[in-house]
């Protein structure tokens, strides 16, 4: 078996991968503190922006793939702390990059639609990038480190949903928890994305690693919907009351960044290399309805959670 070293294990992507690649690959989790989920082959405590136990760490386990899913990945606090979020955004992944190169390990670094500026959608890996946030600027100088370190790279720009460790981390859980509990919610009807499936996210890496695929890749679904249409589906899926969930605009909303754009990302691309579709969004939501009990406990089981 091959060994992946997953970044913010305990994360939800890192989380999710843990679950993913459990009986498929031998997985050490790194987190900041305590220890990974059970899901997890081993564990490893540190701190990213520490280079030489990076350095130490990478040396130690030779892994094959190091997937990069630590990040600090709020808009709001990367804007409270642009220093802080370059410091963990890029130049950690650069330590993390340089560590691949010298042990031959495949970087998958994962990167997000908001290194566009969502002004057109649709967007295409050969479109210019031009972040509107101190997070999106952040994640791209990411990119640029790990281009530069080494070619045996996988980018992959995205925008993802499903269950977290926390229950309340993905837009999914929002809408699924604001159902349940009888909630009145909005949905912007003005802020468009591509997001797809986290577990499904996972498979099409796991795809492009097996392929030996390498640069940049925009991983998700292949329809794009807005906030709002996105929880009416929710709702439909879960047969929950859909009456509760109202369409509004963002710009009415207190963000630090304005969410009124399109963000969608062409998945041309992945699916001429994969030789598949990507699936829709209310797909992936169907999906994610089948495998809530299964997956929630394995994410929220002992070790799991900082
Ligand atoms: N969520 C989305 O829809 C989305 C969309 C596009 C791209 N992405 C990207 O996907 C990746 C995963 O996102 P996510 O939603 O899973 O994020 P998340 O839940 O916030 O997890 C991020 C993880 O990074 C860890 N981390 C932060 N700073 C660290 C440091 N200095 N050293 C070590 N670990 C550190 C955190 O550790 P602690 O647990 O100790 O805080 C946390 O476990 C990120 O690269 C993000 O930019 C996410």
């Amino acid at each position: 078996m091959s060994t992946w070293l997953v970044t913010g294990a305990h994360g939800f992507l890192g989380s999710n991968a843990g679950a993913f690649l459990e009986g498929k690959a031998e997985t050490v989790g790194q987190v900041r503190t305590g220890s990974a989920a059970t899901t997890f082959t081993a564990s490893a405590e540190l701190d990213l922006t520490d280079a030489a136990s990076v350095s130490a760490l990478i040396q130690s386990i030779q892994p094959s793939v190091i997937f990069h899913a630590a990040a600090m990945s709020s808009h709001e606090t990367c804007e409270q702390d642009p220093a802080g979020a370059m410091l963990v955004n890029a130049t950690a992944t650069a330590s993390l990059a340089k560590a691949a190169s010298s042990c031959g390990a495949l970087m998958v670094y994962v990167s997000t639609d908001a290194v566009f500026d969502g002004s057109r959608g649709s967007y295409a890996e050969t479109d210019v990038a031009n972040p509107f946030s101190v997070y999106g600027q952040s994640k791209l100088a990411g990119e640029d480190a790990v281009r530069a370190a080494t070619d045996h790279h996988l980018i992959l720009r995205t925008n993802f949903f499903g269950w977290s460790p926390s229950g309340t981390r993905s837009i999914l859980e929002f809408f699924v928890n604001g159902f349940r509990s009888r909630s009145q919610m909005t949905g912007y009807t003005d802020f468009t994305v591509t997001s797809i499936y986290v577990q499904q996210l996972l498979s099409a890496t796991a795809a492009l690693v097996e392929r030996g695929s390498t640069g940049t890749f925009h991983v998700a679904s292949h329809d794009a919907l807005s906030k709002f249409e996105f929880g009416r589906t929710v709702a439909k899926t879960f047969a929950l009351d859909a009456s509760l969930l109202h369409p509004g605009d963002s710009t009415a909303a207190d963000h630090s960044t304005s969410r009124n754009r399109d963000l969608s990302l062409s998945t041309a691309k992945l699916e001429s290399v994969l030789g598949y579709p990507s699936p829709s969004q209310a797909e992936g939501i169907a999906t994610a309805y089948d495998n809530e009990a299964a997956l929630t406990g394995r994410l929220r089981g002992k070790g799991a959670g900082a």
